[in-house]
C-alpha cells in the first residue's frame, strides 16, 4: 500500500466545504432523486451483501463518500455490517448522529484520504456510490482498495460519467442541453457564468470549488475501460451502462433508451494474491 500516492488535499478540503452542514445531497443527484435509478442501486447492493452472507456467514461492508447514509440503511437491512468514511466532516457527524448505539456501524471522518492505506481489516464488500469521480487520481486509489478486499469478496462503484471522448454525440448534446436549463433553475449564477467563462477559455482552476469538487464531471469524466482493466487482474468484473440525468423530465424520457452517460462496476470472486 506505500506506493499510493495521497489524495489530492486540496480536492479533500473542497469535500469537506462543498458537503458541509445542511448540504442538500438529494437535490443535484440523479440515483437519489429518480425511483428506477434508487431502486436499481438498492437491488445491486442487497444481492451483493446477501451473496456473502451466504457464502461466509456474513458480510463486512466498507462504504467510501457514505454522505448521509441513503445506501447504509440498504446494506444493513440486507444483512450487512459496515464501515462508513467520509472526508466531509459534517457528514461524518451526520453519519455517527444517524448510527448512534447501532454496532453494526463504524464511522470514520476520513480528512486526509489516508484510512485504506494502514488497515489490516478486510472487507467482503467495498461500495463507492457517486464517488469515484470526486477522487482524481482514481486508478491508485482502486490499486489500494483492492488490497483490502477479503479474498472472494467485491467491489460496487455506480453513478460516475462514462468517459467523455467515448461518449456519443448525441449522449452529449442532450446531457449538456439538459444540463443547462436544468442548472438555470437553480440559481447562483455569478459563479455559474464564472465556471462556463473558465470552460470556454479551455482552462480548470486549481483553487475554485467547482472544479475541484465534481473532479472528474467537469474534465473528462472517469475512464470506465481503464477501471475495467485495473480491476479484472484480481476480479470477475462486469461494467454496467445506463442513462442518468437530473432533470426529471430528461431522466423519464431518456432512461429506457439507447442514449447512455454513467456507469457502474460489479467486480466479484476476488482472487488470491499471486
Ligand atoms: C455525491 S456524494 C455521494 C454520497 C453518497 N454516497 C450517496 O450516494 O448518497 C459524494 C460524497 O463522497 C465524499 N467523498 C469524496 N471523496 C472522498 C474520499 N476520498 N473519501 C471519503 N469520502 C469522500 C464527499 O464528501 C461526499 O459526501
Amino acid at each position: 500500500m506505500s506506493d499510493v500516492p495521497l489524495p489530492d488535499e486540496q480536492v479533500l478540503r473542497a469535500q469537506d466545504q462543498a458537503h458541509a452542514e445542511g448540504h442538500d445531497y438529494v437535490k443535484g443527484s440523479p440515483h437519489l432523486r429518480h425511483p428506477r435509478l434508487r431502486a436499481d442501486i438498492e437491488a445491486r447492493l442487497s444481492r451483493l451483501v446477501r451473496d456473502a452472507v451466504a457464502r461466509t456467514g456474513g458480510c463486512r461492508v466498507l462504504e467510501i463518500g457514505a454522505g448521509h447514509g441513503t445506501f447504509t440503511h440498504t446494506l444493513l437491512a440486507a444483512g450487512a455490517t459496515v464501515t462508513v468514511t467520509e472526508a466531509s466532516k459534517a457528514s461524518a457527524e451526520h453519519l455517527a448522529h444517524e448510527f448512534a448505539g447501532d454496532e453494526r456501524v463504524q464511522v470514520v471522518h476520513d480528512e486526509s484520504g489516508t484510512f485504506l492505506l494502514d488497515q489490516a481489516a478486510r472487507w467482503d464488500l467495498a461500495v463507492l456510490i457517486s464517488v469515484v469521480h470526486h477522487i482524481p487520481d482514481y486508478l491508485a486509489f482502486f490499486r489500494g482498495l483492492q488490497d483490502v478486499v477479503a479474498v472472494g469478496g467485491a467491489i460496487f462503484t455506480v453513478q460516475d460519467p462514462l468517459w467523455y471522448p467515448r461518449r456519443s454525440r448525441t449522449s452529449h448534446l442532450v446531457s449538456r442541453g439538459g444540463y443547462f436549463a436544468w442548472r438555470l433553475a437553480q440559481g447562483n449564477y455569478r459563479r455559474g457564468l464564472a465556471t462556463r467563462v473558465r470552460r470556454l477559455r479551455g482552462g480548470y482552476s486549481e483553487t475554485a470549488e467547482s472544479d475541484l469538487v465534481e473532479y472528474h464531471v467537469v474534465r473528462q469524466g472517469c475512464d470506465e475501460q481503464a477501471i475495467e482493466a485495473l480491476l479484472a487482474e484480481r476480479f470477475d468484473v462486469e461494467v454496467f451502462t445506463y442513462w442518468s440525468h437530473q432533470s426529471p423530465l430528461l431522466q423519464h424520457a431518456f432512461e429506457r433508451g439507447r442514449l447512455r452517460s454513467d456507469f457502474g462496476v460489479e467486480a466479484t470472486r476476488r482472487r488470491r494474491p499471486d
